[in-house]
Formats: C-alpha cells, sequence, structure tokens
C-alpha cells in the first residue's frame, strides 16, 4: 500500500479510534513462560493429532495481497454491485503451539473491489493487538479456543493469566482475532469478533483495506461486542450486545444513527453462555438465552470443551422494547432444547413477535478437536419459524426445512420487518458449503422431504457442484430500499474449486437463482473458507472517505 494513503495515527484518533500500541515485553520472564509451556505441550498435549482446520482450504494463505487489478470477469458485473464485496474469516499468522479450532485463527479480510464491470481482488490482516504482539514475537502466544479442553485447558487458561500477570503480553487493547463478521455503520466498516470491541477497516478506492484501530465508543464500551449486531434500516441505529463469563452476562446497547453509544442495559440470566447472534423488531430486542454454558469446573472434570451444551435444559427467549432503559420490560419464553447460531430476521405480527431462524439440536463445539471427520453430522441446522406472543405469554415454533441450512440472510433494507425470502448456505458440514438455498417464506414447507431440494417453500439452490464449496451469500439489491421487489437483485459469494485449487466469486441473480452465474471472477489466489461476508456499497465507501 502506497504510504501517502496511509492514515495516520493522529488522524485515526481524531475519529474517536484508539489504536492498538500494546508494549508487550521480551525478555528473561517471556523465554522461561515459553519454556515451561514447551514442556507441558510435550507431556499433556497429543500433538500427533491432525488439525482440521488447519488443512486444505481451512488451511491459512501466508501472505497478504495487494489490490490486483484486472480479473478475468464471465459474463458481467452489473451496476448496483459497485462497492466492495468483502468477507472474514480465520487465518492464523502463527503456528499452533498446541490445540486449534477455527474461530482462532487471525481475521483476514478478502476483498472484491468492483467498479463499472470491473474487478480487483485484495486480501488483508484485521491489525489486532493480539496480532501485532505475536508479530513482535514472530510465534503464537495467546490463548486458543483448540486448547480449552480437561486439565489442559486449564493450565493453558493460567499461561495466558502468567503471561498477562507478568507482562509479557499486554491485555490493554484487547486479545480479540477480529475475524468473525463485518457490519458498516456511522460511515465505518467494522470488522467483529464476539470477545473483544469492533476494530475499524478503513476502505479505499482501489479496494485496498486499512485497520484504522479499536473502536470504544470514546470509552462508552467497555465490554465485548457481538459479531452480529443489527442495524435498522429505517433509523440507522445499530442494535448490539456483549456476553461476558462474569456478571452481568449479557449487556444490550443501542449505537445512535449519529454514532452515539447509549447506556449499558444488563440482561440477567442465571449462568454464562455462548450467545452469538440476537435479532430486533421494530419494537423489540431478542435475546437467546440457549444452553451452552461457559463451565470451567466441567472442562477440566469432565474432559470436555470450556463451552459445553446441556441438552436437559429448555431454551429461553427474552423479548424486551428495544429502547428500555432496563431489564424490567423483557418477557422471557421458553421453547424446547436447541441452540442457534444465527437468526435470519425477527418482526412483529400483531400480538406476536416472530423470529426466522436457524436451530440445532446437540451441537458440539469439539467437533474441531483434531478431527478427520469429513462430515460433521451433529451440526443439523434447520430452518425455523418461532412465535414470541406478547398477550399470552406463550410461545411455538415450526420447522420450514431439512438439514443443514446456516448463514441466513436477506435483503437488509427488511431487517426487523415483516418479509419473504431468506438466502441461506447448504452445509455438508459446519464448514463445507455446497450450495445457496432461497426460501419462500409465503409457501408452506414440503413436509415429506427429509433433504434439501426445490419445491414447497424452497424457490431455488444453487449447487456448486463436486469439489467445490462457497462461504456466505450477501444478497445486494439492484435498487436499495423497499420500493422494488423484495427479491430484485443478486446473490455474491465466494467459491473454492478444490479439484483445481483456485477461487472465484460468484454472482447469481436472486430471483431466478439460475444455475447460470450472472458473473465469475477468477482470484489470482486461493481464499481459505472463512465465516461471514458483506458488502459495502458505492455509496457507503465514498461516505465512510469524506470522515
Ligand atoms: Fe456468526
Amino acid at each position: 500500500m502506497a504510504d501517502e494513503k496511509r492514515i495516520k495515527s493522529g488522524e485515526a484518533a481524531e475519529h474517536g479510534i484508539v489504536k492498538p500500541d500494546p508494549k508487550p515485553c521480551n525478555g528473561f520472564t517471556s523465554k522461561a513462560i515459553d519454556l515451561l509451556e514447551k514442556l507441558l505441550v510435550k507431556f499433556m498435549y497429543d500433538s500427533t493429532k491432525p488439525h482440521h482446520w488447519l488443512l486444505g482450504n481451512f488451511a491459512p494463505v501466508s501472505d497478504e495481497t495487494p489490490p490486483t487489478k484486472h480479473l478475468p470477469v464471465k459474463g458481467y458485473l452489473p451496476d448496483c454491485l459497485n462497492g466492495e464485496f468483502v468477507r472474514v474469516g480465520p487465518n492464523p499468522k502463527f503456528a499452533p503451539v498446541a490445540g486449534y479450532h477455527w474461530f482462532d485463527g487471525d481475521g483476514m479480510i478478502h476483498g472484491l473491489r468492483i467498479k463499472d464491470g470491473k474487478a480487483t481482488y485484495v486480501s488483508r490482516f484485521v491489525k489486532t493487538s493480539r496480532l501485532k504482539q505475536e508479530e513482535y514475537f514472530g510465534g503464537s502466544k495467546f490463548m486458543k479456543i483448540g486448547d480449552l479442553k480437561g486439565f489442559f485447558g486449564l493450565v493453558m487458561v493460567n499461561m495466558q493469566i502468567l503471561r498477562a500477570k507478568l507482562k509479557v503480553l499486554d491485555m490493554s487493547y484487547g486479545q480479540g482475532t477480529a475475524n468473525t463478521a463485518l457490519v458498516y455503520h456511522h460511515g465505518k466498516l467494522l470488522a467483529l469478533s464476539e470477545a473483544d470491541k469492533p476494530y475499524a477497516i478503513k476502505v479505499f478506492e482501489d479496494g485496498d483495506l486499512q485497520t484504522l484501530g479499536l473502536l470504544d465508543y470514546d470509552k462508552r464500551l467497555n465490554h465485548s461486542f457481538t459479531a452480529h449486531p443489527k442495524v435498522d434500516p429505517f433509523t440507522g441505529e445499530m442494535f448490539t450486545f456483549g456476553y461476558s463469563h462474569t456478571p452481568p452476562y449479557i449487556t444490550y446497547r443501542v449505537i445512535s444513527e449519529d454514532g452515539y453509544m447509549h447506556d449499558p442495559v444488563p440482561i440477567t440470566i442465571s449462568e454464562p453462555i455462548m450467545m452469538h447472534d440476537f435479532a430486533i423488531t421494530e419494537n423489540y430486542a431478542i435475546f437467546m438465552d440457549l444452553p451452552l454454558h461457559f463451565r470451567p469446573k466441567e472442562m477440566v472434570k469432565e474432559k470436555k470443551m470450556i463451552f459445553t451444551f446441556d441438552p436437559t435444559k429448555k431454551s429461553r427467549f427474552g423479548v424486551l422494547p428495544r429502547y428500555a432503559k432496563n431489564e424490567m420490560q423483557i418477557r422471557w419464553f421458553e421453547l424446547p432444547n436447541c441452540f442457534i447460531f444465527h437468526n435470519a430476521n425477527a418482526w412483529e405480527e400483531e400480538d406476536e413477535v416472530v423470529l426466522m431462524t436457524c436451530r440445532l439440536e446437540n451441537p458440539d463445539l469439539d467437533m474441531v478437536g483434531g478431527a478427520e471427520k469429513e462430515k460433521l453430522d451433529n451440526f443439523a441446522n434447520e430452518l425455523y419459524e418461532m412465535r414470541f406472543n406478547m398477550k399470552t405469554g406463550l410461545a411455538s415454533q415450526r420447522k420450514l426445512s431439512a438439514s443443514a441450512v446456516d448463514f441466513p440472510r436477506i435483503n437488509e433494507s427488511y431487517t426487523g420487518r415483516k418479509q419473504r425470502y431468506v438466502y441461506g448456505t447448504i452445509l455438508d458440514s459446519i464448514a463445507k458449503v455446497t450450495g445457496i438455498i432461497k426460501f419462500d417464506l409465503h409457501a408452506e414447507p414440503d413436509s415429506g422431504k427429509t433433504k434439501l431440494e426445490v419445491g414447497g417453500n424452497i424457490l431455488g439452490i444453487y449447487d456448486l457442484g463436486p469439489g467445490r464449496f462457497g462461504s456466505e451469500a450477501v444478497y445486494v439489491p439492484r435498487v436499495p430500499g423497499i420500493d422494488s421487489e423484495e427479491d430484485d437483485g443478486y446473490l455474491i459469494f465466494f467459491v473454492h474449486d478444490e479439484n483445481t485449487g483456485k477461487s472465484a466469486v460468484h454472482v447469481i441473480d436472486a430471483k431466478t437463482m439460475s444455475a447460470d452465474p450472472v458473473a465469475v471472477v477468477e482470484l489470482p489466489h486461493r481464499v481459505p473458507y472463512g465465516f461471514h461476508a458483506f458488502f459495502v456499497t458505492e455509496e457507503q465507501l465514498q461516505a465512510q472517505a469524506k470522515r
């Protein structure tokens, strides 16, 4: 990246962004801890286990790619795709000292800048405090989720505590990876991971990406921030929450259109959980108290992961007026045991709050513990409709699909409002996306079907074909807003061909779900499988450039 276009740290600070400037220490203490860790790993960790999430196209790419122009385009890139399609994912810069979970890798953003039918590819690490410190040491130093199992997990937690206490690592700028999701709000693209604050990313005219720093909303944010905040397209507000291992386990926040973060609203639940997503409607925020518990004692005693799922507990959904100053008015509803990673949308219908979601039973976060399995059968997400009656206090649910569907997306002009179409990814496993699917919520599901096929409420499936796997598809409308047809637009997503080792971006017609893509853009490098995507419109890109 040319130096002249980079934003200097002083300029970033003027925009309320904290530039991480960690002060790790590589002295005798650091080396002594490294040696101790090495011995503990040698005697306690089975290093013969393969790292499933570092193999094949899960493996990281070693280098960033500066903007690479004039990519071959088969078909055409419509005008409404002017902007930048971005997707983030884990891309560990350094090899793990022991275990590795897919959630552990450093965030790398892969971007496709599209302008007037031409495409440019770029990839950049999110320069987190964690990555900066590991670059300083030249190796992996931070604790990994992949290590948090059994007594060894406790040992590795204590290694991290030791490094922090003895100031080998500097925790003052958080320890997140920014590897999970992206959102645009108040003129900024944000890279998110649920254990940290957002990182603000600058998108340049040529498509390049630069980490500006941590966004702490003028010191008003002092807890973690979900990877799945919701932006209300009608008010411009952003709604978010963070979860914690200490009370309050959930904290809800509202951020005005002008970027002001309002006071925290603690949400009381009985014990710490992993809450990956939530939802909003025009008047409510919906919280999910699902029994994926943070239980360090069980981790040690029962050799489990630190987050363990309790299949005996009910699922609880809390519906709170979205501008509530406290939780006095929250209404809790119960439904059968389940876990949910991602919601598609929510809205209100008379007395009911309706949640469209991808529900699964018996999740096992340990599916990554080395595993050789190609298919992870315990991640059988199904599309569900859940209804919470605010008058009667009763809840109900209805299955709308076979498995496995996740990463649901909608036309985001309808976030929080009743809408019709849901686009999801078909999962061969938690990680491998074999196709893109379109649901019609006005149609009845074909209850006789045990697998995902066109018919009933399934309007179309874009099958990627043998050996080809995708990632989350983002809907881009031909015309923004709600005046045009809800599905008059395109779906854009990364595809990797394991037969050839090549990656591409596919654009398909969301209305027809035709098997003939509108455009296929060939990429100069392999793009590893990753998590969530976002489309930065040309308007957003230009608005952010003015700030
Ligand atoms: Fe997610």
